[in-house]
């Protein structure tokens, strides 16, 4: 059976991009794969986080994975920094990588525009997500498309620590959901919708009440010619709003529009937030019922014993290839 590694950052309550780019297809995934689904937690520190937010996020997140279909006997789900293989193959994996290469990485760029300190960890993400995949031999990592860059990043990192010391790393392929890949924000709709976004008009988090859901959707940008249409090009609102009901409701794009020829945005906005609300309610339900739990700290616990389990693994044979410390 091939393996699959992915994680999310517990950078705030993960939105209907999260949900579209990465949950939904680790749901699909888990029945035909080993998977290994991780809280990284150790990412999200690379911006700044309040401490008592990023641990309440943690659960939040992990709780989620859950409410949304990860099951617990089928997959490994667990926290990064409980795993400490990864931050110590992160490093080493630092000293494979080149500073040019960590600097042309567009979420390094994006994330550090217009910030007066910008971390030294926002600059070596990549090769700690390295860590986080090749720890696992993971063949597969299912993501968004704005991940895709550094999966290619974390394939010339592998390749050359391969070649450098020992073939130990499988090369790892990235898994791009057919729709959905890149879910814009509802504000700027040529910008991604992200969870750590401070407009928080621009993004639907899977936790957000109907009414919140109703007025986010009624306030997101489309544009003044009133006909529901895909034209990303010339229409990248509505046809964001388009994307998000068809993966929601199961129906083509082709479908949406015709139902709405001549109908205008007002129906078609009532409609999409119902659709959204509608999705979202068994998993709030689920999560409601998750988030105090004692369950939930089993399924974490068991999780992290597994991937500490799998992960010295791979670090004792990274070690051994680098010659750190001794024989053993
Ligand atoms: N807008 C998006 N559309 C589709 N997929 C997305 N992903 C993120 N945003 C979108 C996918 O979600 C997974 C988890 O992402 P992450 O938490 O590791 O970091 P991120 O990509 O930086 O996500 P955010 O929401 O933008 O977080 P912040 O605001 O903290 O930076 C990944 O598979 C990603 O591709």
């Amino acid at each position: 059976m091939k393996t699959i590694f992915s994680g999310i950052q517990p950078s705030g309550t993960i939105t209907i991009g999260n949900y579209i780019g990465a949950l939904k297809q680790f749901v699909e995934l888990q029945n035909d794969y080993n998977c290994y689904f991780c809280i990284v937690d150790e990412h999200a520190i690379t911006v700044p986080q309040d401490p008592q937010t990023l641990r309440k996020n943690i659960r939040s997140l992990a709780a989620l994975y859950l409410a949304v279909g990860i099951d617990p006997d089928k997959a490994t789900l667990f926290i990064q920094s409980e795993v400490p293989a990864h931050a110590q193959a992160g490093w080493m994996l630092q000293c494979v990588s080149y500073i040019g290469e960590l600097e042309r990485m567009t979420q390094f760029k994006d994330k550090s525009a217009g910030r007066e300190a910008v971390s030294a960890g926002l600059l070596t993400y990549p090769p700690l997500m390295a860590a986080d995949i090749l720890l696992y031999s993971a063949h597969l990592v299912p993501v968004g498309d704005d991940q895709k860059q550094h999966l290619e990043l974390t394939r010339d990192i592998a390749e050359r620590f391969n070649k450098k010391y020992n073939d130990i790393f499988t090369i790892p392929n990235i898994h791009l959901p057919k729709v959905g890949a890149r879910v814009m924000s509802l504000q700027e709709p040529t910008k991604k919708m992200s969870k750590s976004d401070p407009n928080q008009r621009s993004f639907i988090s899977l936790l957000d009440e109907p009414k919140q859901i109703e007025k986010k959707i009624k306030s997101a940008v489309t544009d003044s010619d009133g006909i529901v249409k895909y034209d990303y090009e010339n229409k990248p609102g509505v046809s964001n709003l388009l994307s998000i009901y068809s993966i929601f409701s199961n129906l083509s794009i082709e479908e949406i529009e015709t139902k709405y020829e001549g109908r205008g945005y007002g129906e078609f906005k009532t409609d999409l937030a119902e659709v959204i609300i509608n999705a979202l309610q068994p998993i709030q339900t689920r999560y409601k019922e998750l988030i105090d739990s004692e369950e939930l700290d089993e399924i974490l616990d068991r999780g992290a014993e597994k991937a500490n389990k799998v992960a010295n693994k791979m670090l004792k044979k990274m070690e051994n290839a680098m010659g750190l410390g001794r024989k053993r």
